[in-house]
């Protein structure tokens, strides 16, 4: 794990309000670390309760402000409540990290089905449309801000056994570049991160194990999988005023994953 006083300090982010969904695992357990480390007040989405309710009390220990919201995102009911519990709670929403997901299950195109269809495109695009659509008045109230998107280095290219997590991931990118461009005059910047593998519950899972996982990548450029923290290093910037003029961008994060 990269430590948190390594990372850069971006001033602008002391006090600013985040909703991070996906907060209970991986790197959106991280970026909300990181942005506690900055001054960030963070709203921490995700089903799992009892995993927010540990990284809240992480971060109240460090000094930190963090609030715990239980979210399946694939109600949009559920992602509108999260966003008005924050406005409530601290009083407005400066931004977000939209970085919930699902792998979904490792099969040719053939074999899947509309159940898979519907966890996959449900959770990462359906889910990803109500997010904004739910942040960008909150955003607007506050006067502008700025939302990170995580996309995937399956954004750009294809991946075989992952047809419609990589159309999902497409999707992401191409919801991304459409609203920025809607809402960068009024003050929003829309960003999305790309990472390539991450070692993450998730990647560990998709490639059946961490040692799996380590050997897959070895003849890989990266030559290893990335850790959360240098994906939360590129939201940090992606959502702070130092990426003031950057808007409807893709920034892989993947060590050279997609330029091989
Ligand atoms: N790891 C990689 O190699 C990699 C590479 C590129 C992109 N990504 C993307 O990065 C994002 C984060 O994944 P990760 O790698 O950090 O995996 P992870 O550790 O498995 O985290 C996934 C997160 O998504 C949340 N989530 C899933 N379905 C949800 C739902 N219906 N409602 C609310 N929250 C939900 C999970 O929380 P609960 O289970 O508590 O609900 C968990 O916090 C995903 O969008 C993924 O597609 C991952």
């Amino acid at each position: 794990m990269q430590d948190l006083h390594t990372l850069p300090i971006f001033p602008d982010l002391r006090g600013k309000t985040i909703l991070i969904t996906g907060a209970s695992s991986g790197m959106g357990a991280a970026t909300a670390r990181a942005l506690a480390h900055q001054g960030a007040r963070v709203g921490l989405a995700a089903r799992r309760r009892d995993a927010l309710e540990n990284l809240a009390a992480e971060i109240r220990a460090t000094g930190g402000e963090a609030l715990v919201i239980p979210t399946d995102i694939t109600q949009e009911a559920e992602l509108e409540a999260a966003v008005a519990r924050c406005r409530a709670h601290f009083g407005q929403l400066d931004g977000a990290f939209n970085n919930a997901g699902t792998l979904g299950r490792g099969a040719a195109l053939h074999a899947l089905g509309n159940q898979d269809y519907q966890e996959v495109m449900g959770t990462n695009l359906q889910a990803m449309f109500w997010a904004l659509k739910h942040q960008v008045p909150a955003l607007l109230a506050a006067g502008g801000g700025a939302i990170v998107n995580n996309g995937s280095v399956v954004s750009q290219v294809g991946f075989a056994g992952a047809s419609l997590y990589t159309a999902s991931k497409h999707g992401v990118m191409g919801l991304t570049r459409a609203a920025a461009l809607e809402y960068y005059p009024q003050g929003i910047r829309i960003n999305a991160v790309l990472p390539g593998p991450i070692d993450t519950p998730m990647a560990v899972g998709g490639f059946g194990g961490h040692e799996q996982l380590e050997a897959a990548l070895k003849t890989l450029p990266p030559g290893r999988p990335g850790q959360p923290e240098e994906v939360a290093a590129a939201v940090l910037f992606l959502l702070s005023r130092s990426a003031s003029y950057i808007s409807g961008q893709g920034l892989a994060v993947d060590g050279g994953y997609t330029v091989q």
